[in-house]
This record gives C-alpha cells, structure tokens and sequence, in this order.
C-alpha cells in the first residue's frame, strides 16, 4: 500500500523534471509533472500525488524566511505566485484548555492567511503550475474560501478566473471577496457537489485549469500546514504535538498534512511513532467520512442531501478521501460528527479567548469537547486544533452567535440611564 507510513521510496521514474514526478496513488502509473495539465491517472483515474527523488529534514527548511516557501526544499518549486501566506499564528487558548482538561492545547489559526482561510497555502503553489503550464483561465469549484483565494491569486497571476458557488450557500464575506478581486462568479443550482462535477467536467474539456483540492499541487502548499504546526509546537513547549484535530470537508488538509508527516518519516527527520494523530470532525448533517470510518469501509458513500451552518465543509463528496482515510487509520486517529449548536458553541468559546473563526473552524474544537467526553482523547495528549477561516469570513453567523447590538438614544444620560447607572 503506497500510502502507509512505512512505504518504501520508489526511485524517480525517467519523466521525473528535476526530481519531481506524479504518481497514481491507486495503480502506481508515474507521469512527467508539467508536460501536460493532468489531475488524474491516465490508467485507472485514481488520484495523483507529487513525489521527489530529495525529501527534505528540518535543517533544511532553517536560514529561509517564513510562510509557505520556507518549505521550498519540499515543494516542487523554489518560489510561487505569492503575497506571503502561511506562517500564521498557533494560539494559546487558556479557557478551552482548562475546559477540555488536555494537557497542552494550541490552536492553529490559519484565518490568518492574506484572504483569510488556509485556501492560499495551496493556489501560491497550485497558480505556479498554471503558469508553468501556461494555462489561460483558472477554474474551481467553492463553498466559498477556496473561490477567494483563487480569486485573488489569479489577480497576482493576471489570469482570468471563473468560480462555481452553490447559490445561497455561500458566506457574504467570501463572495465579496471572489467579486472584488475580479472572478467571474457562476451561482449554481445545486450543491458543492454538482458544482465540482460541472468544473470538474470543463477542465477535463480543457476549458479551465482545476484548482480545487483534486489538484495534487495545491495539497503540495496545504503540507505546509503540518511542517508549520511541528516546528511551532516544538518551539513553544519543547514537543511534537501527539494529535492534530481538523474540521473536514473534501479531505484536503487530512491527504496534505497525512503527506507532510509521511515524507519527514521518509527522509528519517520524524520517526513514525512521533507523527501526531490525525482527528477529522465533519458537521452530523455533512459527515459521509465520519460514516467511513465508524464502518470501518475502504470507500466514502456519497451523501446526496447535505445541511449545516458550517456552510464551508458543506460537502457530501470528499474527493480526497482515498488519501486522507489511509492517514487517519495508519496514525491512530479517528473522526467525529458534531451539531450546528455544538459548533456554534465552540465558536463562542474560541471567540472568548480572543480567536475569531467562521463556523467551520469552530468544528475543531467542537470535535476535540465531544472526544475528551467519551474519553478517546485522553487528559495527558498535547492537542493543536487547526481553524481554517477568519471570523469575518461568514458575518452573518458571528452575528446570530453573538450578542445583538441595543438601541440607545444620542445622548451621555440617555447612554447611562441604558446601562442601568
Ligand atoms: N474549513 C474551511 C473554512 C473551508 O473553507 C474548508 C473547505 C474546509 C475547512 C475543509 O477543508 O476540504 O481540506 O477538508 N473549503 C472548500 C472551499 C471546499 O471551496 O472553500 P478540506
């Protein structure tokens, strides 16, 4: 099984460019990586995974600058299409830590990024190949962040960018964003779903170069993640942290960091007991992984009849699952469904320690409460909570979440008289 933690290091296959190749992760088929736009495998249409012939060790990520291309030495390129994303901050939360009773709790705030989600780790990377390829128009498929931040990274890049949004479902901030930086915005009748099987079919007609998380080059930026996370942890509290928890949606992040985790095992920088479990958490009302992996089943069923506030892991089809269940079960973790209100109560209390997060990301550490409670993670774990997007992403839900403003009238008595003084 290729995917396994103690996968052997194949050799670069004569259409690797400069120790770079991509690779079948079903039927190991390998492909020269910028010869032609390609998302899938030729062979077996199974998804694809960059592989170098040199996989990094910390030492050599030290003396560069941070953010995403720290990480060069693990990436296929030196430098990107960039307005320095990545090297966000990893949060004390002292009131969820005492809370939750885990012996060291960090959150990863990764709505710290330039547009805001953890979505521009992956377009510096994912644009670069498409300019590399010299594509013309860039496409993807969004519940909302990823569309800002292709948005955006297509403005840097001068190209044309077209998003499909399922029409109603998506934040006002990210929209707004998507609007601004100039994409042309399609609103689909359907879900998030039906809107990547449209994008997903204008690429494969060579309409548009896909940057949804099917690209393998954009998880190559979302890695970056995970090699952040070791580092900073390390630097704060002398340790590796022994679980990472993360909301999930098409599985992404779990396939990048899994990824991450896997090349430093590689390269013999981490040692396979040291990689930290992966823990994803899905809202009950969009949780076909939690499903897959509380049936122990090797395939996600697709749910057709999606619903949650967390309008961004909205998703009944997570693409990357064949890469992301492999990581959860070869390290140790597991997944969980959590409710809108668990997840909106979770927003509050990140917000009361100063950590302001759209829905989504309150997922995290809805999911963490829900497993101190049934006791699977255990009070001795070191834990880092990723949250993916910023507050301001989705104001209409940190509004309903939060107090609602009081009418006063225009004067200094009226104001005391109000607050009862
Ligand atoms: N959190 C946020 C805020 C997201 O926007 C997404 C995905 C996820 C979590 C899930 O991440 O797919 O790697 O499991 N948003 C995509 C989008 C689908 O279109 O913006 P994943």
């Amino acid at each position: 099984m290729s995917l396994s933690l103690s996968g052997e290091r194949p050799d670069p296959p004569e259409s690797a460019a400069e120790g770079v190749w991509l690779a079948c992760i079903e039927c190991g088929a390998t492909f020269a990586p910028f010869e032609a736009v390609r998302y899938t495998c030729d062979d077996c249409d199974g998804l694809l995974e960059v592989r170098y012939a040199d996989l990094p060790t910390f030492e050599e990520f030290e003396g560069r600058k941070l953010g995403v291309w720290r990480y060069a030495d693990a990436l296929p390129f030196d430098e990107g299409v960039s307005i320095d994303e990545g090297d966000t901050p990893l949060y004390e939360v002292p009131t969820i830590e005492a809370e939750t009773g885990v012996a060291d709790l960090r959150v990863k705030h990764e709505g710290m990024n330039p547009t805001g989600s953890f979505k521009d780790r992956g377009m510096t990377v994912g644009v670069r190949v498409a300019e590399k390829l010299g594509v013309d128009r860039l496409a993807c498929a969004s519940t909302g962040n990823t569309s800002a931040a292709l948005a955006c990274y297509g403005a840097r890049a001068n190209t044309e960018t077209l998003v499909l949004l399922p029409a109603g479902k998506v934040a006002a901030g990210k929209v707004a964003q998507a609007s601004l930086h100039g994409a042309r915005i399609l609103e689909v009748d359907g879900n998030f779903d039906a809107c990547l099987d449209i994008v997903s079919d204008l690429a494969d007609r060579g309409e548009a170069y896909l940057l949804n998380s099917l690209n393998p080059f954009r998880l190559e930026g979302q890695k970056t993640i995970g090699l952040e996370i070791l580092e900073q942890f390390r630097d704060q509290t002398g340790d590796l942290p022994d679980r990472i928890v993360l909301p999930v949606g098409n599985a992404g992040n779990t396939a990048a960091l899994y990824k991450a985790f896997r090349e430093l095992v590689q390269s013999g920088a981490l040692d396979a007991d040291e990689v930290p479990t992966l823990t994803g958490v899905q809202a009950a009302g969009a949780a076909p992984m939690v499903e897959a992996i509380e049936e122990d089943a090797d395939e996600v069923r697709r749910w057709d009849d999606v619903e949650t506030r967390a309008t961004a892991i909205r998703i009944g089809n997570p693409v990357n699952a064949p890469k992301a269940l492999p990581g959860i079960r070869e390290t140790g973790g597991t997944a969980v469904a959590v409710s809108d209100e668990e997840i909106t109560d979770a927003q509050r209390a990140l917000a009361r320690d100063g950590v302001g997060v759209e829905p989504a990301s309150a997922a995290s550490v809805a999911g963490l409460r829900k497993l101190r409670e049934s006791g699977e993670v255990a009070a001795d774990e070191q834990v880092v909570c990723l949250t993916t997007g910023h507050l301001l992403k989705d104001p209409d839900a940190a509004a309903t979440a939060g107090a609602d403003p009081e009418p006063v009238p225009a004067d200094t008595d009226g104001v005391l008289e109000h607050l009862g003084e």
